[in-house]
């Protein structure tokens, strides 16, 4: 089965709303036409309002970095799914390494958003990977698993239809060392079967996995050549539309 391959940017934490809206300016006009591929463009949520209003007509579609499970209420600091909607978001990234890393998220947490983020029809990205010691010490699979077991808890192929998953491994993510098309393959292998094991063949047949960690213009177009790879999330490259418009064009 043939799946649209997604292209998403992961600003992280740059960019401010003026600059958002420059970067549209100058990457709009050079993809115009442009529908072999989806694009998302997920900048901070301060540059969300900045962001759709660029892209407004185009084929872009704006996502989120993070959100909270919960709809409303004392939660200082957060934003729910119901106010990205509101705003015109349609996808978001949930359980990036760097929130797993840095800002507590854990598996459960990724599922609790994952379960928010699909009820009010979101696209989730949802990120997965392995850090080197995992590797090194032959432990990507069972992680790979792991996480995606936890993240699929108690949710069905129909709540889960808009899924997507980014696969990261750790040691990729602006290291500027990517992983083989090779290894980014046999790591999407793993994350179909266990898609199949909780939700179905058909439904993993459909699962779009997107590969993360140091995608440049240079090595796109091998990873992309790999039938297990619908995609990238693009951190570094991503900034410059310049650099971006390569990949998307890959
Ligand atoms: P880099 O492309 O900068 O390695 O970042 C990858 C990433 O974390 C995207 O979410």
């Amino acid at each position: 089965m043939a799946r649209k391959k997604l292209i998403a940017a992961n600003w992280k934490m740059y960019k401010n709303p003026e600059q958002s809206k420059q970067f549209f300016t100058d990457f709009l006009p050079m993809v115009q036409g442009h529908d072999r591929d989806e694009i998302v463009v997920c900048p901070p949520y301060v540059n969300l309002h900045a962001a759709l209003e660029a892209a407004k007509g185009s084929q872009v579609a704006i996502g989120a970095q993070d959100v909270y499970w919960k709809e409303e209420g004392a939660f200082t600091g957060e934003i729910s799914s119901t106010m990205l909607v509101a705003v015109g978001c349609t996808h978001v990234i949930i359980g990036h390494s760097e929130r797993r890393q840095y800002f507590g998220e854990t598996d459960d947490s990724v599922n609790l958003k994952l379960k928010a983020a699909l009820e009010h029809g979101l696209t989730p990205i949802v990120c997965v990977g392995e850090v080197l010691e995992e590797r090194e010490a032959g432990l990507t699979e069972d992680v790979l698993r792991r996480q995606c077991v936890r993240a699929f808890n108690a949710l069905s192929a129909r709540k889960a239809a808009k899924l997507v998953i980014a696969y990261e491994p750790v040691w990729a993510i602006g290291t500027g060392k990517t992983a083989t098309p090779q290894m980014a393959s046999d790591a999407h292998v793993i994350i179909r079967a266990e898609a199949a094991k909780a939700f179905g063949d058909d439904f993993a047949a459909a699962l779009r996995i997107l590969y993360g960690g140091s995608v440049k213009p240079d090595n796109a177009h091998a990873l992309m050549a790999e039938d297990e790879i619908d995609g990238a999330l693009v951190g570094g490259a991503s900034l410059d539309p310049k650099s971006f418009t390569a990949i998307v064009k890959y």
